[in-house]
């Protein structure tokens, strides 16, 4: 296959660089190399401090918390590649963070995932790889190709080697927006699924009130979402299940954006393990109890590899959804 440009470079700003560093260990190459500080006054400070003339240039970078900072280090840094002359840009995104502001739900709302890809390709991104966006059709807000991976086989591996009884197990979908996401699951996993109705009663609370499909009672639920924010969503099903008889829980997600109280409500409730991706890093010391951070390096390696080499990239999943 012939490569794009002069060969890979992957930089990143301050949301992920464990991540980074693992990418690139995968790809077999060096971190570029870059300062991302501040100046004095708070504004993002970007230097790059190697020569990418014609390289196939990967910033990898979360826009997770601090969501701003993180989302203007990403901007900026295109922003210096671009004038540098690089070949072209891939903005990795692992996490997109304001994805959940897709559309307007009121009158007068802002739809900031548009203004968002406006912005990455105003500032000279060529592509854009993400993982697990909150709503798929977000792709289609950027003009230039869009790579969107899920972290379904690699969770679904990990849930594999757990070797929790096959005849027990059951795949339990928090909300209906999530059915098709948790249906992959339960495909790859070859057993049940059942439906948590979520039901919003305000901008930041929701209830959960039925549970739909299947009987939950003695068996081993594994819950997926997209993401735990507040994690009102996950714990409010988790508890939903428990009191249908679930014998054990576990909560599985690719973005562990644990925010507000979700640390507590975590840690109290009926849960016998989590698993969530390094898209976002947590220190150890903010980590839910019983926490287990699955690596999702080698897929995004794979994938900047693939797109470095034009080769193709969905050949990456076993099942889209
Ligand atoms: C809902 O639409 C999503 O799939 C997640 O369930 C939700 O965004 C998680 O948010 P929280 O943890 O704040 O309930």
């Amino acid at each position: 296959m012939i490569a794009h440009g002069k060969g890979i470079k992957v930089f990143t700003g301050n949301s992920n660089p464990a991540l980074a560093e693992l990418i690139c260990k995968n790809l077999g190459v060096s971190i570029g190399c870059s300062t991302v500080s501040s100046f004095a006054d708070g504004e993002c400070a970007i230097s790059i401090m190697e020569p990418v003339r014609g390289l196939d240039v990967f910033i990898v970078q979360s826009t997770c918390k601090p969501v701003n900072d993180s989302l203007m280090e990403l901007l900026v840094m295109i922003d210096a590649l671009r004038r540098a002359s690089a070949g072209r840009i891939t903005a990795v995104i692992p996490y997109f963070g304001y994805a959940r502001q897709d559309r307007k739900t009121r009158g007068r709302d802002p739809i900031s995932a548009k203004l968002v890809a406006n912005m990455i390709e105003a500032a000279g991104a060529d592509r854009v790889l993400t993982m697990d966006l909150h709503a798929a059709q977000i792709q289609g807000f950027f003009d230039i190709p869009v790579d969107h991976l899920h972290a379904t086989p690699v969770l679904d591996e990990f849930i594999m080697k757990m070797n929790l009884p096959q005849d027990k197990l059951m795949v339990v979908s928090p909300d209906e927006g999530s059915i098709k996401r948790a249906q992959a699951h339960a495909d790859n996993l070859n057993c049940p699924l059942a439906v948590v109705d979520k039901r919003r009663t305000s901008a930041t609370e929701t209830r959960q009130a039925n549970l739909i499909g299947p009987s939950v009672e003695g068996k081993t639920v594994i819950l997926f979402d997209d993401m735990i924010s507040t994690a009102g969503s996950i714990t409010g099903a988790a508890k939903m299940v428990k009191e249908a008889g679930a014998e054990k829980i576990y909560l599985c997600a690719t973005h562990g954006v644990f925010c507000g109280d979700a640390l507590n409500k975590l840690n109290n409730a009926p849960i016998d393990g989590l698993a969530v991706t390094n898209t976002i890093y947590i220190p150890e010391d903010q980590r839910p109890n019983n926490t287990v951070v699955v690596d999702v390096s080698a897929m995004l390696a794979e994938a900047v590899r693939r797109i470095h080499y034009n080769e193709s990239v969905s050949m990456l999943f076993k099942s889209r959804y």
